[in-house]
């Protein structure tokens, strides 16, 4: 298993490509089940989730071509051979899931093991079956497998999402575009990610309205048909160079992304002294001189627009050096904090009490061996590695390879001392 190793003190400054997202490639990869015609996605990032998903997608029979320079994918499910998922291939990527929706409306029938929990919670799938239950499809669990058929096709309905989930809304929205009749979406999910599938299912013939808000009213048509797309910027990325850029007190430009879609972060960061400006080319990061250390901020996790779950653990990083005490509270996931003693054993002041975590800011961190837990979890012990005294070195950093691509060269070309120890 690879590692990474930092050497902490070094401000970064340069220029950081941003890639497309990873969550929002997902979902458009599993979206060309759903037509016989040849989807193609440009900007897609190179990352081993989306390896997975181009492996599970190739078992189903979707002929997949890859031109990686290009970060290109070429899909086309003109034939699907087989309609189950298998439980090796869902067990290492959860968002697996996502072909249930499109696969039961293209053919009347799917087969997917149960994702299983995960790290940071137990991760159900509920919400996504009570969808297609509702939408005339008959489910049934056997031997750790979701087994749901719909002989006569899915039919439009009204359903009402318990809570935000981005997945359920994906599914459903996707499965809702074959269905006979209108499905109506309420509590439906708004982050970015979602919407660009929309987008992207609207190329393809499907008729969608509310994008943004939260209730999606889909039409089901007969058919859909192949288009091209390119893949969002990556929030999630973004937010996290951003403050590498803030940890290292260093001044980074991004390319290629847009500042809207991670407002709820960019306030928090002004709220903690790091400016943030949109320039034509993407967005510039940096700390005025007066500040000398990153300020306390209190925030909490919530849907789009709220501050991003999946930036929680990048942003209790740069508090653990701020100049007072942070309150985080985690609302979307129930384990996500398994970073916290990683951080601790770096000299981080950190502590927990249920879903609030209490960050009192040091003066220094202290490098460390490490280990990675989840995705997210193990870039924020990089960051805290970047600022750190001495040597940090992250084990099994394979959870970072599934969400961010190059990242030790990224993070090397703004001067960075990380190298990868290939095992
Ligand atoms: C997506 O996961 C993302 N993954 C996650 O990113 C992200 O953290 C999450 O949305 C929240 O924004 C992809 O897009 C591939 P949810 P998803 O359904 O869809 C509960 C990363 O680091 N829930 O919005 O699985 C669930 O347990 C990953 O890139 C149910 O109870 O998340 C959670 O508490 C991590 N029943 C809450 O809803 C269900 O049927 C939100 O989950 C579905 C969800």
């Amino acid at each position: 298993m690879d590692k990474l190793q930092i050497l902490g003190g070094t401000p970064l400054v340069g220029k950081v490509k941003i890639g497309g997202a990873k969550n929002a490639a997902l979902p458009l990869m599993a979206a060309s089940l759903l037509t016989d015609s040849a989807l193609t996605l440009h900007n897609v990032p190179q990352v081993s989730d989306i390896l997975s998903m181009k492996k599970l997608l190739t078992e189903l029979g979707v002929e997949v071509g890859m031109d990686i320079p290009g970060a290109l994918l070429s899909l086309s499910a003109k034939n699907i051979v087989n309609k189950t998922a298998p439980y090796d291939l869902v067990r290492k990527m959860r968002a697996s899931i996502l072909v249930l929706g499109p696969i039961l409306a293209r053919t009347g029938q799917g087969c997917v093991s149960m994702p299983g929990g995960c790290s940071i919670g137990p991760r159900p799938v509920d919400f996504h079956l009570a969808g297609f239950r509702e939408m005339g499809a008959k489910i049934s669990l056997h031997q750790g497998y979701i087994e749901a058929i719909a002989p006569s096709g899915l039919k439009g309905a009204e359903i009402q999402l318990p809570i935000v989930s981005v997945g359920a809304t994906e599914n459903l929205m996707m499965a809702a575009c074959l269905a006979k009749g209108t499905t109506i979406i309420s509590n439906a999910a708004c982050e970015p990610e979602v919407m660009d599938l929309a987008q992207c299912l609207i190329k393809m013939g499907a008729e969608i309205e509310g994008i943004g808000t939260g209730t999606l009213k889909i039409a089901g048509v007969t058919s859909l048909k192949g288009t091209e797309h390119t893949v969002l910027p990556d929030r999630i990325e973004s937010g996290t160079y951003a403050i590498a850029a803030a940890i290292t007190h260093g001044c980074v430009e991004l390319l290629g992304t847009r500042i809207h879609l991670f407002s709820g972060l960019a306030s928090k960061l002004a709220s903690a002294g790091v400016l943030m400006s949109a320039g034509e080319n993407g967005v510039r990061v940096e700390v005025p001189r007066g500040i000398k250390r990153p300020l306390a901020v209190d925030f909490e996790t919530g849907p789009y627009p709220g501050f991003p779950t999946d930036m929680q653990a990048q942003m209790m990083a740069l508090l653990t050096v701020s100049d007072g005490v942070s309150r985080i509270t985690e609302n979307i996931f129930e384990n996500r904090f398994m970073h916290v003693t990683e951080l601790g054993r770096m000299g981080a002041d950190i502590s927990v009490k249920g879903n609030t975590a209490v960050v009192r800011g040091v003066g220094r961190l202290r490098g460390a061996p490490v280990m990675a837990t989840d995705l997210r979890a193990s870039v924020s012990l990089l960051l805290a590695g970047l600022v750190a005294d001495g040597e940090t070195t992250i084990h099994r950093v394979y959870h970072l390879d599934r969400g961010y691509e190059r990242i030790e060269e990224k993070l090397r070309n703004c001067g960075a001392k990380i190298e990868r120890l290939r095992q």
